[in-house]
């Protein structure tokens, strides 16, 4: 059977599709190449140029390979965007979805992997956030996802397709063989943007707010390793094809880190102090966002092997400095 890659030509599709190939499935990615890069894609895999609301090519791709899941990463994904142009953050991530399913349901693909994000929890009472909390988010962006969830809700017990909807908290490091990483030319992740700084590749950072009730005013996440990420999508594969029953489940490692800490670890790991400048906050953030990350260790055996914000920021500067010498 093929798995088809929705956005596999970006950060995170790009290493599902690696680790798919590594474990022997065929691949088809379609990504639209917005912001993704053909060179991401890995040549085993079959990439057709296109975009994922585009429901007569989808139709096709799936007649035409056997696939029975779709892992579906293509989305955008910046929060401050999404507070600046939330219309296409519904189109994009929520109405392009809603197309996408109704081809799973017509051509009967039954397993359905979805990127979901901690943003759906919004500014939680108590951390770290639990599946079972009321959702509320705060931005465009976290509301366009939730929307994705409760679609796949009612599309699982309407039309019997099962889904794994893993909520990503923050998505960092690359692949350790070296093979990928965080490509995106408009960075706006902190560690990327802080790996960036380090390389000299960009003038410092700016922090964005510290005076949040925090431990040092900084913001705080729960900052997980791509591999590791992967790693959760491919457990979740093999526990839809067994027959197992949809389920939703946090991403992260459960450990909280403020924007200070993390900066101060990739000055650590880079040996350059580069300038950190602090300013306002910035539209859509809340101040902490931690996993609880008990149930897909319980639910889907998942056991992380890269939980270590030394190796994630040593992966990213590895990448960051292969791009760099890539574009030169
Ligand atoms: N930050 C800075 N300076 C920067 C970049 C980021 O201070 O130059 C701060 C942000 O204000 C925030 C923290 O670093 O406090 C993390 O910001 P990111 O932009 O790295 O990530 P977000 O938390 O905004 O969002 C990310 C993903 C979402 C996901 C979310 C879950 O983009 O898809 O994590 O926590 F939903």
């Amino acid at each position: 059977m093929t798995v088809l890659v929705t956005g596999g030509a970006g950060y995170i599709g790009g290493h599902m599709a690696l680790a798919l190939l590594d474990a022997g499935e065929e691949v088809v990615v379609l990504d639209n190449l917005s912001t993704g890069f053909r060179w991401a894609v890995p040549p085993e895999a079959k990439l057709v140029v296109g975009d994922f609301g585009d429901a007569a090519l989808v139709d096709q791709i799936i007649a035409g390979h056997k696939i029975d899941a779709i892992a579906h990463f293509a989305a955008k994904i910046v929060v401050p965007e999404s507070v600046a142009d939330p219309l296409s953050y519904y189109l994009n991530n929520t109405a392009k979805a809603r197309n996408l399913l109704e081809c799973a349901v017509r051509n009967e693909v039954r397993h359905f992997i979805f990127s979901s994000t901690a943003a759906v929890y919004g500014e939680p009472s108590v951390n770290p956030v639990f599946e079972t909390v009321p959702l509320a988010p705060i931005n465009p962006y976290g509301r366009s996802k939730l929307m994705v969830e409760w679609m796949l809700q009612d599309v699982a017990a309407a039309h019997g397709l099962r889904f794994a909807a893993l909520r990503y908290f923050n998505v960092a490091g690359a692949d350790p063989q070296g093979r990928l990483g965080q490509s995106s030319p408009v960075a706006t992740h902190l560690i990327k943007v802080a790996v960036q700084a380090a390389l000299g590749h960009r003038a410092g950072l700016d922090v964005f707010g510290t005076d949040y009730p925090t431990k040092d005013g900084s913001c705080i996440r729960d900052y997980i390793q791509v591999t590791d990420l992967v790693d959760a999508h491919l457990l979740a594969l093999r526990h839809l094809r067994a027959g197992g029953e949809s389920l939703t489940c946090n991403c992260g490692y459960g450990r909280g880190l403020s924007v200070l800490e993390v900066i101060d670890v990739v000055k650590k790991v880079s040996g350059v102090d580069f300038e950190v400048r602090r300013k306002g906050r910035r539209a859509g953030d809340p101040a902490s966002l931690v996993a609880g990350a008990e149930r897909i260790r319980t639910e889907l055996g998942w056991s992380p092997k890269h939980d270590d914000l030394n190796e994630i920021v040593r992966q990213a500067l590895d990448w960051e400095r292969r791009l760099h010498n890539r574009k030169a």
